[in-house]
């Protein structure tokens, strides 16, 4: 016999973090960081003088890999966010910084479901550290 758990309709990450407005405020906060700390210097270079559409591209980006609308997979059909990475010259040194802004960013807009927020930082920590290529 199924739980009442079991029942229940689950709740995506997506709507756990707080759907597409706290994705769009944590990247935000995250490309202000790597633009404006020289900590993320680095990092910085390695993106167009424009970050205009990353700010567009990665909360949609997020939102389908969270579990969320899936308009960013649809636009980029069989494209693989660790593929996409690989002619970059990432480095330990720039991975950690991509990491550390995104902790940052995500502590700042302090999204109500702590424990999401955790796993969200850590799991992005994990992702950017395996693209790392020295
Ligand atoms: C490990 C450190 C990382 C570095 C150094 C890095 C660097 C870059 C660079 C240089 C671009 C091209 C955009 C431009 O030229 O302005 C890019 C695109 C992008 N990155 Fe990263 N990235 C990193 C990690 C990540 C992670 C972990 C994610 C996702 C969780 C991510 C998501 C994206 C997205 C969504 C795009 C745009 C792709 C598109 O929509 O076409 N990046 N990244």
């Amino acid at each position: 016999m199924a739980t009442e758990a079991a029942q229940a309709p689950a709740t995506s990450p997506y709507e756990r973090i707080g759907g597409i407005a706290v994705l769009r405020q944590i990247t935000e906060r995250f490309y202000d960081l790597m633009d404006q700390d020289p900590a993320y210097g680095a990092l910085r270079a390695m993106h167009a003088p424009d970050l205009a559409p990353m700010r567009e591209s990665l909360p949609n980006f997020l939102a389908g890999w969270a579990g969320g609308p899936r308009q960013w997979f649809d636009a980029n059909p069989g494209k693989c966010m660790m593929s996409m990475h690989k002619p970059f010259a990432i480095t330990r040194e720039t991975a950690g910084q991509w990491a550390d802004a995104m902790r940052r960013a995500i502590a700042d807009v302090a999204p109500t479901d702590g424990e999401i927020a955790g796993a969200l930082s850590d799991v992005l920590a994990q992702m950017a550290t395996g693209m790392a290529r020295d």
